[in-house]
């Protein structure tokens, strides 16, 4: 059984994931709508990967008997100033995550809950890519600042990413 502390927090990272969610694909349609289609891409995987997060809490929570309550997704951000904002926009987004992830695990160890500090041994893993990700983009935007042909080429590099659905999505049984 589900500790209602830790059913309660869980909870409310699945709506933070499914906020993380909604505001990649915005960042997708930004990145459409300024002529940077392999950024759009790179966020379109972003955008499912976050809804993965959302449905291995979601699954979880149920697999311990808990009860999984959807809330409302507050509005995201639509308008960015420049591509490099948008990234470093991320990289902002996905420090606040990792803090979130951090005190759902204090949680966890607080109520002695050690199934889900097992659990979210995988997204404090995944935190630590996310945020190296975004830091890896940022550096090429700056090093290639306005030259065309670079921001041609990362745009076609970050284009190339494709989706894979979350490790423990694979192996869990449905
Ligand atoms: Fe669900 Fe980007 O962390």
């Amino acid at each position: 059984m589900l500790n209602k502390r830790v059913e309660e927090a869980i909870n409310a990272q699945i709506n933070a994931e499914m906020w993380s969610a909604y505001l990649y694909l915005s960042m997708s349609a930004w990145c459409h709508a300024n002529g940077q289609p392999g950024f759009a891409k790179w966020y379109e995987v972003q955008f499912k990967e976050e809804q993965d997060h959302a449905m291995i809490l979601f699954k979880y929570v149920t697999s311990r008997g808990g009860v999984v309550k959807l809330r409302a997704i507050d509005a995201v951000p639509t308008e960015w100033e420049s591509t490099l904002n948008v990234v470093e926009e991320t990289l902002k987004h996905e420090q606040k995550v990792t803090s979130l992830i951090n005190g759902l695990y204090k949680v966890a160890f607080e109520e002695n809950d050690f199934a889900t500090q097992s659990m979210l041994k995988w997204f404090i893993d995944e935190q630590v890519e996310e945020e190296e990700n975004a830091q890896t983009i940022i550096d090429n935007l700056k090093m290639i600042k306005d030259n065309g042909y670079g921001l041609y080429m990362l745009d076609k590099e970050l284009g190339a990413r494709t989706y894979k659905q979350a490790s423990p999505l694979t192996t869990a049984e449905d």
